[in-house]
């Protein structure tokens, strides 16, 4: 009767469904321009003041173990923005990818980008290929940057792929499932994010990952960008850990 208990204890144990530490943080990184400005700063500063949060975040999730991080970086509206801020942005992801990704391979993280890449000049898109082709063994940090990326974009790329399978013949609309059409997307392998954090008071996804957050829990915080690190990440997790994750199943 005793060792049936603890049976059913430990298999209850297996299907915990809300692990304290969430396994995937995705991070809206925001208020970069407002953090200059308050300053009476130029939005270079910002974003330059930016990077070396992006450095601590990812330095937390590895201390914290948190295996999986993504990073929304730049939006496919971001181009929208003013040629010289585009340029800015561009050029301090240029220096990001050739200063400081060895690094980060040499702590054992792997890159994954996601995102329109083409947009990129060739020479973005060709150290980006790279860093991802030489970590692909790195397993303590899963790190995807969203780069150009939206996500009403991403999935209207993954329904013409499905019309055009359905089109050739090679697929019957009837197996589409979840499954498969959510590996039709860039993040496949990728596990759903389990908490999605953003910065500067802004209460929206801006176009970030809408498929992928169906069950995220969502944290809103009214620091700025610039201004976030470890302590911020920590809190994150411990206002993370207070919630009940249902999945639509009954209050447990
Ligand atoms: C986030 O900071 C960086 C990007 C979106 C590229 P912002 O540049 O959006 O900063 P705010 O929102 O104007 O303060
Ligand atoms: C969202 O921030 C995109 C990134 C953080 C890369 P924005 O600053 O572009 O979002 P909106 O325009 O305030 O919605
Ligand atoms: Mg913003």
């Amino acid at each position: 009767m005793a060792i049936g208990h603890r049976q059913a204890v430990a298999s209850e144990a297996t299907v915990d469904l809300a692990p304290a530490v969430p396994s995937h943080v995705a991070v809206i990184m925001d208020g970069n321009g407002r953090w200059a400005a308050a300053r009476g700063l130029p939005r270079l500063a910002g974003h330059r003041a930016g990077v070396q949060a992006v450095r601590r975040t990812i330095e937390a999730a590895i201390h914290q173990g948190v295996g999986w991080l993504t990073l929304y970086a730049f939006s496919s509206e971001n181009w929208r923005r003013p040629a010289t801020e585009v340029s800015d942005l561009t050029g301090l992801l240029r220096h990001f990818i050739k200063h400081e990704l060895a690094e980060l391979a040499r702590e054992g993280v792997r890159l994954r980008i996601i995102g329109d890449r083409d947009r990129f000049d060739a020479d973005i898109q060709a150290e980006l290929a790279h860093a991802e082709r030489t970590t692909t063994a790195n397993t303590r940090l899963n790190l995807t940057v969203a780069l150009s990326y939206g996500a009403r974009g991403e999935i209207l790329a993954a329904a013409r792929k499905v019309a055009a399978e359905v089109a050739a013949g090679t697929l019957d609309p009837a197996d589409l499932d979840e499954e498969r059409f959510g590996a039709m997307l860039s993040t496949t392998g990728i596990p759903d994010p389990d908490l999605i954090l953003r910065t500067s008071g802004e209460l929206r996804l801006s176009n970030f990952l809408l498929w992928q957050a169906a069950y995220a829990e969502l944290v809103f915080t009214d620091v700025l960008w610039p201004d976030f690190g470890a302590e911020q990440f920590a809190e994150a997790l411990a206002e993370y850990a207070r919630r009940e994750r249902r999945f639509g199943a009954r209050p447990g």
